[in-house]
């Protein structure tokens, strides 16, 4: 191929970042950040739905770019992961239960949840499928294995250390840190509302979310949107899959530079959309951020 033949897709390529970028915009109106710091499987969807219920702007792990900053903390590029931080003020499953440190300090009103489930037993029973998947890399470095059978143990006390370490850290910081068992449900909303701070100081008289796997569900009708979302996330997952192999074990810098550019571009792309579909919603239809 020449040179000239690949003029027009970079043109092309570099205006949509361009425009994109300027679509994505941080809002103005952000609270102090909550950063719910649990492992996966300990109801950090729940928790973050409830956030949104109450007014916050939340990143969580169904959106698509937690996989890139899990991938950007694993390399020690703590850049993307700051940028993310600017455009919302509830933050919840991996990376953020390893980076609780620096946000702490980054963010000096910023409060922290621990969330978690009734006790290790309950929680490995829910990681063994959930890690059960696939040989995600991410895992290893969160769990110590990314596989589960035979590493039950080392998955088990990497979630007992979490949680020694983190109440360590907070101890005698009771203003900025709180613990959930997700398993206690509705007994959750009058605590969170305690410590973040509920709408017209009123705790929802709806039931504490249970996050619900089967999403792409509403109402007995096919959500499309939602739908759309969970197979660009599903074909994104299985192209990280795929590609970290020559990221993280071929250490190739070509290789490393291509993918981190394809993974900062997509972030951008999703970044646009994602703050395109929350002005629409807070102006029009405010029932849409709670899914
Ligand atoms: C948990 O902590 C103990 C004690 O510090 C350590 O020996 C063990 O290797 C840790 N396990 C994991 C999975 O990090």
């Amino acid at each position: 191929m020449q040179a000239s033949s690949l003029a027009i897709p970079v043109l092309l390529f570099s205006i949509i970042v361009l425009i994109c970028t300027e679509l994505a915009q941080p809002p103005q109106n952000l609270k102090p950040k909550v950063f719910v710091i649990g492992f996966s499987k300990t109801g950090t969807t729940s928790f973050g739905d409830a956030l949104a219920q109450i007014g916050y702007k939340r990143l969580g792990w169904k959106d698509i770019r937690s996989r890139h900053m899990v991938h950007s903390y694993v390399n020690g590029e703590y850049e993307p992961l700051i940028e993310q931080t600017r455009f919302y003020d509830a933050f919840e499953d991996l990376p953020w239960p390893h980076l609780y440190r620096e946000m702490a300090e980054l963010y000096p009103d910023s409060k922290f949840i621990l969330s978690l489930r009734k006790d290790d037993a309950t929680w490995l029973k829910s990681m063994r499928r959930h890690v059960g998947r696939g040989e995600w890399i991410g895992y290893s470095h969160f769990y110590g294995a990314v596989t589960f059978d035979g590493n039950e143990e080392t998955i088990r006390q990497s979630y007992t250390n979490h949680t020694a370490r983190v109440r360590e850290f907070f101890a005698g910081q009771p203003e900025r840190y709180l613990e959930l068992t997700v398993d206690d449900g509705d007994a959750n909303w009058p605590l969170l509302c305690d410590f973040v701070g509920c709408p017209d100081g009123k705790v929802p008289s709806t039931p504490f979310p249970r996050s619900n796997t089967a999403a792409s569900w509403r109402d007995g009708k096919i959500d499309v949107i939602g739908w759309l979302h969970w197979l660009w996330g599903w074909t994104i997952t299985r192209l990280e899959e795929l590609t970290s192999y020559w990221y993280y074990e071929k250490k190739q810098p070509s290789v490393r530079a291509l993918l981190s550019f394809i993974w900062r571009t997509v972030d951008t792309v999703e970044q646009a959309c994602s703050e395109m579909y929350y002005k629409y919603a807070t102006e029009h239809a405010p029932s849409m951020l709670l899914t």
